[in-house]
């Protein structure tokens, strides 16, 4: 893809949909922009886009001038075993659907860390628990390329997905914590029609296994209604869990309730507070994500 965009003579684009690899050329693209009184929104991907990524970009429009999307398949992220090889690449398609969608610029660097990277950050708060207990190795790989790629791009905004719901409130506690000038925006989760969350990983299923996938979200809803029927958190999320199985799933990692803010987990009656039921299984090989807010 190497869709030129349209240079002014300072150099820095104008209109049209760029494709940047070097860092440099990142920064001179901003600073150029930011010289003429733009605004940057920053929607960071692993590419393999889907509607869930276009609705991110179409937030960071509405709230900035120009939008710039990342793809780059952090290899902090994953453990040893998981699927980075593999993630799905689609470099070309991502482009197409970015420069659709109205995306300014793509920065798609080939490589974001050096041979001798040293730095890690130890996260808590909300970071703690769920995913963290299966995936211990996952939110420290996306704070440092999330403040990295902050770091790089400068944005007023950044936008992140509620479907990673956990991520987002990791995220949102590290700008925080660290006075990182950026807002932390978020969208609500993309749905597949039968209910299913979008996920890149989705294009990993095969029939069968696709329907079964569908199962999961509505068992989620079911759970969360009986929650706020008045149910017992661990009688509605055992209850769930044992549906998720029933229905071809091979594990549950968890069925949780937690405080939508903190994340800390609850129990008996939900009560007034605020609060999330977030899922985690495994449905013929791929792991599945998903979670509602309980009204
Ligand atoms: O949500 C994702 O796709 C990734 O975790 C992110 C935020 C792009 C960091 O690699």
């Amino acid at each position: 893809m190497s869709e030129k965009s349209i240079q002014t003579p300072k150099g820095h684009a104008k209109a049209g949909f760029a494709l940047i690899t070097s860092e440099n050329e990142l920064r001179k693209q901003v600073w150029g922009w930011r010289g003429s009184g733009e605004t940057i929104g920053l929607v960071p991907t692993m590419g393999a886009l889907h509607g869930g990524h276009i609705s991110l970009i179409t937030k960071a429009k509405a709230h900035a001038s120009k939008t710039i999307a990342s793809i780059y398949v952090n290899e902090t992220q994953f453990a040893e075993g998981e699927d980075l090889a593999t993630y799905p690449r689609d470099h070309k398609r991502d482009c197409e659907m970015l420069k659709a969608a109205g995306c300014d610029l793509v920065y798609m660097p080939e490589k974001m860390y050096t041979d001798d990277h040293a730095t890690r950050i130890a996260l808590g708060g909300p970071a703690v628990g769920l995913e963290s207990r299966t995936r211990s190795h996952f939110f420290a790989g996306v704070a440092l390329i999330v403040t990295k790629l902050f770091n790089r791009v400068q944005p007023d905004l950044a936008v992140f997905g509620e479907k990673d719901y956990q991520q987002l409130l990791t995220i949102r506690r590290l700008t925080a914590d660290l006075d990182m000038p950026v807002r932390i925006m978020c969208a609500p989760v993309m749905r597949e029609p039968d209910g299913l969350a979008m996920s890149s990983r989705n294009r990993y299923f095969g029939a069968a296994a696709r329907t079964i996938a569908g199962r999961l979200n509505v068992i989620m809803y079911e759970c969360a209604r009986r929650i706020s029927d008045g149910d017992i958190i661990e009688t509605a999320t055992e209850i769930a869990r044992k549906k998720i199985l029933d229905a071809g799933f091979e594990r549950v990692d968890y069925v949780a309730v937690a405080d939508e803010k903190s994340l800390v987990l609850l129990n008996g009656h939900m009560g007034a507070r605020p609060a999330r039921l977030l899922i985690a299984a495994h449905c013929q090989g791929v792991r599945l994500i998903d979670n509602c807010a309980i009204h």
